[in-house]
């Protein structure tokens, strides 16, 4: 039988006026993870968050924290994540001069590493990490925004993502644009993990967004 998709709700589209209260709310909600997206205006044109956030927000639930890092160089900033309390920590290829060397420090600090692919960057950069890889995320836009229109090219990525990590125990996450109405579409290619800030967040209903997104999702 197929793992079940686990559901990881964005904050980036949360108000972050109350954003301990937000965490709370999707924790109760029933999101499997808490997506972390952490932005610093040069490796993309928007700025977030950063590990003292993160600290902050680590005492208000138990639910693994899914840090997407967006910012280069990365490297100077992992111990910070992992000591923030990140349990997964993913970065792009393109953040740093040795993807291999920053996943080993990811690993040397305890905790997951993840490897997030651009809608333009191939599955291939991972052909020679995979051994010190946990997740791979699959941009589904480009990043730096919430809110943006799903790529539909991204179902059949997953599905090469998919068979690059057949027989692994790495996860496949998808990342941008995730809806009820694309969830199952992933989920049948392969995807392990659903990322959704907009579609969770926009009509005050946590508890019945994650849900409609789950049933879709086992539907496949
Ligand atoms: C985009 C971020 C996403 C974003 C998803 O750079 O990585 O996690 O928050 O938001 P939606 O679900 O609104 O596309
Ligand atoms: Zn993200």
């Amino acid at each position: 039988m197929a793992r079940p998709v686990l559901i990881a709700p964005s904050i980036l589209a949360s108000d972050f006026a109350r954003l301990g209260e937000e965490v709370a709310a999707i924790d109760a909600a029933g999101a499997d993870w808490i997506h972390l997206d952490v932005m610093d205006g040069h490796f993309v044109p928007n700025i977030t968050f950063g590990p003292p956030v993160i600290a902050a927000l680590r005492g208000v639930t138990e639910k693994p924290f899914d840090c997407h890092l967006m910012i280069a160089p990365v490297d100077p900033y992992l111990a910070e994540f992992a000591k923030a309390g990140a349990d997964t920590i993913t970065i792009h290829p393109e953040a740093g001069p040795h993807l291999h060397r920053s996943l080993q420090t990811i690993r040397g600090l305890g905790r997951k590493a993840g490897v997030a692919l651009n809608p333009a960057t191939p599955p291939e950069v991972l052909a020679h990490v995979l051994d010190l890889v946990d997740l791979v995320l699959v941009m589904s836009v480009n990043p730096g925004f919430g809110g943006q229109a799903f790529i539909p090219e991204s179902i059949e990525k997953v599905r090469r993502v998919r068979a690059l990590v057949a027989g692994r125990d790495i996860l496949v996450e998808v990342d941008g644009g995730v809806t009820p109405d694309n969830a199952g579409a992933l989920a049948a290619a392969g995807a392990d993990v659903l990322v959704a800030g907009s579609s969770v967040f926009r009509d005050g209903d946590y508890a019945a967004a994650i849900a409609a997104l789950r049933t879709a999702a086992d539907r496949r």
